[in-house]
């Protein structure tokens, strides 16, 4: 592998949640959660997934850790499938992406002290003495801005922020090339998210950490991000660069999405346009472009064929670079 590859390399990843049949019962459609998603993250580049609840931002960012298994697709972490590792090779493997949730306390363990909850993933890996590890200990906390006092506490006795402090330390352990945060800061007050949000920048900066980023919130993903992709309905609708994106976005779903952020100059105009329904479920996808059923520039092709997602040229934004794709067959 070259170093101009990207660090994570994410093709045609699948999954299809089947449920099980019940007696005299019809199989049930299976669950198209992600379907056919693919996206590169480079080092030291943060990737944002947005979209709307249930799009398969979560089953994304876990298939490429494999807390869940993919139905199909590939995950290439520097070159690697990690997706053809047996168990033993992917527990090894572990060190280089580590996954931060929204919410730490369920995934802390709350009988262990804080620095014994830091010391877990070094123990695992056996890479260091007593002595060095607790030096490590003392440092990641120093990094996350938790004091060393905190070394000795319970998780239940940290605020929401300090516990997310906490989790990041220890998906830093192990000196990650990768850090998926799913919605880390969704669950935190304003103010405590731009904090740790600059915190994980700051560790970026520092460190060369890449992230795969899941949110909701426009804001903060305007803020972290270097380019972002758009999910609907288990797809990536459009990908760019930050400024293209927020700028001059194409395709009718994330130009719907972003209207309905405040926008920080209010001399810009903008027109709010509201999403017709319901997203369709994705036991049942429109054939087609799914996001036919509420598209206000949907036409009979739309329904019909697929739009592929593919580049478009002139970035139309002053600022953008890189490639922007769209999957719509009329922008
Ligand atoms: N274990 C599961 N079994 C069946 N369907 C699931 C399962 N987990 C998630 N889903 C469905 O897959 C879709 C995508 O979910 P998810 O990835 O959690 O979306 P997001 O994180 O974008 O909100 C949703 O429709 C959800 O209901
Ligand atoms: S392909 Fe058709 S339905 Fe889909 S986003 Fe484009 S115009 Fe809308
Ligand atoms: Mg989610």
């Amino acid at each position: 592998m070259n170093a101009t590859d990207p660090l994570l390399r994410v093709e045609g990843l699948r999954k299809h949640y089947v449920s099980p049949r019940q007696w005299f019962s019809r199989p049930r459609p299976s669950v198209q959660a992600v379907d056919g998603v693919s996206f590169t993250v480079a080092r030291s580049e943060t990737l944002s997934l947005v979209g709307e609840s249930g799009c398969g931002k979560t089953t994304t960012a876990k298939s490429v850790m494999r807390l869940i298994e993919p139905t199909a697709g590939s995950v290439l972490l520097d070159g690697e499938n990690l997706l053809k590792l047996s168990p033993a090779q992917m527990r090894q493997r572990r060190s280089d992406v580590q996954i931060i949730f929204q919410d730490p306390y369920a995934s802390l363990s709350p009988r262990l002290r804080a620095g014994e909850i830091v010391a877990e993933p070094l123990r695992n890996f056996r890479r260091h003495s007593a002595a060095e590890r607790d030096e490590r200990i003392r440092w990641l906390f120093s990094k996350v801005g938790l004091r060393p006092e905190a070394i000795d506490k319970y998780p239940h006795e940290f605020s929401g922020g300090q516990r997310q402090r906490l989790g990041i330390a220890r998906a830093l352990a192990l000196q990650p090339k990768l850090i998926i945060c799913d919605e880390p800061v969704s669950a935190l007050d304003v103010s405590v998210q731009a904090q740790v949000v600059n915190l994980l920048m700051d560790l970026q900066a520092e460190f060369g950490i890449a992230y795969l980023f899941v949110a909701h919130d426009l804001s903060v993903v305007r803020h972290i991000s270097h380019r972002v992709a758009v999910m609907y309905l288990g797809r990536i609708v459009e990908l760019a660069d930050r400024e293209t994106l927020f700028n001059a976005p194409r395709h009718p779903y994330t130009q719907i999405l972003l209207s309905a952020v405040p926008v920080p100059n209010p001399r810009t105009p903008t027109r709010r346009m509201l999403l017709q329904g319901d997203p369709p479920s994705p036991a049942n996808p429109p054939p087609g472009c799914r996001f036919h059923t509420r598209c206000p520039l949907a036409q009979p092709v739309c329904k019909e064929q697929t739009p592929p997602l593919s580049t478009r040229k002139n970035p139309s934004s002053p600022g953008g670079q890189g490639e922007h794709l769209v999957a719509c067959h009329f922008r």
